[in-house]
Parts: structure tokens; C-alpha cells; sequence
């Protein structure tokens, strides 16, 4: 007998099961333009594909019959407890997505009990999510040709009391998104279809538009030339701002003004990992920025191995680009990642359901995660080995 399965296709989301489900919330509730944005990558968006089919290549191997009935997500991070291997990764206009935006990101995270990186790019200044949000915060930054931007910013997030920096090694040239370009008539400026979409989409219009205004690059609206710090269209006319001279040596220079944990996101070798070992550094992320900047990228985890065995004890190691379900989490924690930073899946709780829909994407990462550590005969995420995995 056929039978018929039907995807989900609701709105409701307190029915969304996983990850999937929330982004086609997502999909529904934002403009055709704004999705675009969250969901395109570079180019051919070889990367992008890659991400997932490397992951899911991997496949576990378990043990039987362990009793796991205590179980454990907790994941100390830096020295300090963490309820779960994840973090919040960076992302910039999130005020495009939800009227809450970085605030709502923020707020679940700490409800949450894991770490909120917030972007150089975000429509609320860091001294606010600070304030209005608390947590555990970390900062990234993108290090513009005016270097007094990094500094101020290096120093108020100091200041503000955020715990770690990220400097985003791989978007000083930056990617081309085709798709996310085709939207726009010119830099800033939404095409007609682009426009006519957004009148179909009245809630999010109201919400996000007309009721707080267009959102901005609030935490460097001071540098921004006149007009340019709104976030619309923010795709098209940052990377005319970013700075390609900056090399490993800077680091010296961001210490002077950075006195915290420091990262570089955006490390995918050995010999870049060393690189960032022997300039001081407390930590990496493995990433490939979700596809959005390189194409034809390898996938962080097939990096991973190589990376934890030569400096895994002396730097924290932490991964993105891709991740989607507890079980790829589980993947990176046995090759050796230190925890798992999410990108797209905490923005597409976002755009569903503001901090509820963010919350919902960390519990359904953490119960699937807490699944698959039971299924795999582990008590504890620092119980998952490479032996765990078919090499
Ligand atoms: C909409 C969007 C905006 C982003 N903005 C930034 C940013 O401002 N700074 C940064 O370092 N990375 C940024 N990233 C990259 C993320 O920090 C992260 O590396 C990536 O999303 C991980 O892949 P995933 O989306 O598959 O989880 C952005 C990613 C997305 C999807």
C-alpha cells in the first residue's frame, strides 16, 4: 500500500520537531531578500553543499549495552561550565530578521547556559545586549581599513565585560553571493521584486520596519559615512570597508587593546593553527563562514582530526559551518572540537518565533545531542572518542 508522508508545512512553532522545521518557519514569516541573505553562500555554493554531505558522511560506530542513564551535556568552555558543547555564532543584521534581533539571540543563550558571539555588524550596540541581555558574551571583529573602528570597538567590548574576541580571519576579501546580489538594484538599494515581495509579508513589515525603523549597524554607526549605516542591503556595502592587509603580526596589536580570551575564526589548517598557537592566541575556530566566503572550501570537520591532534591540548578548538542535528555535533566533539558554534539553525529559531524560537532550536540541538550520546554508550559529551566513528 502507497502511503503518503507530508512534510511539515506549518507555522506553529511549538510543532516544529527539528532544525528543518524551524527554517521553513523561517522561510515563511521573512521576505523572499531576507532569507536570502541567512541561507545563501558564495558563488557555485559548492561550500555550502560540502558542509553538509561532509558531515553527513560520517557515521558512528556504537558500543552496546552501557548503562547511560546519567547523562551529561555539560561542557566546560575556557575554565568555566557551559550546560551544552554550543555557542552562538556571530552574525551580523540580525535586526532584519526579528524586531529583538541580537537581544532575543542573546537572551536565550544565557537562559540557555552557553556563550552569544555578537558581530561587529549587529543592528544593537554591544553595551546594550550587555545590559539588557547579560550571559556569558563574546565579541567578534572584523577589522575595517579605518583601525580605529577595531579599537574602539576592542575597548568597549573590554569595558562592557565580554568575556572572549573573535577575530573573522576569512572575510577580509569577501564572498560573493551571487543570489543574495540579485536582489539588488544597486548597493543598499532592494530591486522591485525584491520590494513587491516585502508587501506580502505585513508582519514582518510592521514589525521589523515600521515599528522600529530600518535597522542599523548600530555598534559602528559612528564610522559609517552618512547613509550607509542602514542595515538594508548591509551585504552590498560593508565588504567595500574591510581590510585585506591585515596578517598574523596584528595580533601583537589587538592585545594592546584586547586584554581577554582571543580567537581567530576562520583557521582550516595545521600550519594556520600553529600560526595562531605560537602568536598567542587562546583559541580557533574551524569554520569556512557557513559557504558564504570561499567557494569549493573543505568542510571544517575534515580538518578537525589533523587540527586536534597538533594543538588540541593547547588551544580550545571550536567548529561551525553546517551543523544541524545532535549527531553532528556528537561528530565534531569525538574528532576532537571543543564545542560547536551554530549559525543559520539559532537565526532560523529567530526569524520563527524571536527568543522562544531560538530557545527551541538549543533544546531540540541538545535533546537530539543527549540521544545520541545514550545511543553511542556515553555517559558525557567528554565520553565521545574518534573510536566512535567509522574512520
Ligand atoms: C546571516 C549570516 C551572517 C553572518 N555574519 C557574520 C559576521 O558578521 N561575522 C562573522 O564572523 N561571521 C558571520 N557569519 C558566519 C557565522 O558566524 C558562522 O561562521 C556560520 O554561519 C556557520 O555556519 P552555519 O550557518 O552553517 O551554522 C554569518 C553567517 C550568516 C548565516
Amino acid at each position: 500500500m502507497p502511503w503518503k508522508r507530508r512534510p511539515f508545512g506549518g507555522r506553529n512553532r511549538a510543532r516544529a520537531l527539528n532544525i528543518a522545521d524551524l527554517r521553513e518557519i523561517a522561510r515563511r514569516r521573512v521576505p523572499g531578500f531576507v532569507f536570502e541573505y541567512v541561507e545563501g553562500g558564495a558563488e557555485d555554493e559548492a561550500t555550502l553543499r560540502h558542509n553538509r554531505e561532509a558531515l553527513a558522511a560520517l557515521r558512528f560506530v556504537p558500543q552496546t549495552l552501557v548503562d547511560t542513564c546519567a547523562r551529561s551535556l555539560a561542557a566546560p568552555l575556557f575554565g568555566r561550565p557551559a550546560a551544552a558543547p554550543l555557542v552562538i555564532a556571530p552574525t551580523g543584521l540580525n535586526g532584519m530578521l526579528h524586531p529583538d534581533g541580537d537581544l532575543a539571540l542573546a537572551r536565550a543563550a544565557a537562559a540557555f547556559g552557553i556563550p552569544y558571539t555578537l558581530s561587529t555588524l549587529s543592528t544593537t550596540r554591544l553595551e546594550d545586549v550587555a545590559a539588557k541581555a547579560g550571559g556569558r558574551l563574546w565579541m567578534q571583529l572584523y577589522v575595517m581599513k579605518n583601525r580605529a573602528i577595531a579599537e574602539d570597538i576592542m575597548t568597549r567590548a573590554a569595558a562592557a565585560g565580554y568575556e572572549a574576541l573573535l577575530l573573522t580571519s576569512d572575510a577580509n576579501v569577501f564572498g560573493s553571493r551571487e543570489w543574495d546580489k540579485r536582489n539588488y538594484s544597486r548597493p543598499g538599494r532592494p530591486a522591485l521584486p525584491a520590494i513587491l515581495d516585502t508587501l506580502r509579508h505585513p508582519r514582518w513589515l510592521t514589525s521589523v520596519l515600521l515599528r522600529h525603523g530600518v535597522p542599523k549597524f548600530h555598534n559602528i554607526e559612528a564610522f559609517m559615512p552618512p547613509g550607509a549605516a542602514n542595515a538594508v542591503g548591509g551585504s552590498t556595502i560593508i565588504p567595500r570597508m574591510f581590510e585585506p592587509t591585515i596578517v598574523w603580526s596584528d595580533i601583537e596589536w589587538m592585545r594592546r587593546h584586547w586584554p581577554g580570551k582571543l580567537l581567530v575564526k576562520g583557521v582550516l589548517s595545521v600550519a594556520d593553527a600553529q600560526r595562531a598557537l605560537d602568536a598567542g592566541c587562546d583559541g580557533i575556530v574551524l569554520t569556512n563562514h557557513g559557504g558564504r566566503q570561499l567557494d569549493y572550501c573543505v568542510a571544517p570537520i575534515e580538518v578537525l582530526g589533523e587540527i586536534a591532534a597538533a594543538v588540541g591540548n593547547r588551544l580550545t578548538i571550536v567548529i561551525d559551518s553546517g551543523f544541524r542535528r545532535g549527531s553532528d555535533i556528537a561528530k565534531a566533539l569525538a574528532l576532537g572540537a571543543h564545542t560547536v558554534m551554530l549559525g543559520r539553525p539559532t537565526l532560523y529559531g529567530l526569524a520563527a518565533d524571536g527568543e522562544r524560537g531560538v530557545r527551541s532550536a538549543l533544546d531540540m540541538l541538545a535533546v537530539e545531542l543527549d540521544r545520541v550520546l545514550g545511543q553511542l554508550g556515553c555517559r558525557s559529551v567528554a565520553d565521545l572518542r574518534a573510536v566512535l566513528l567509522r574512520p
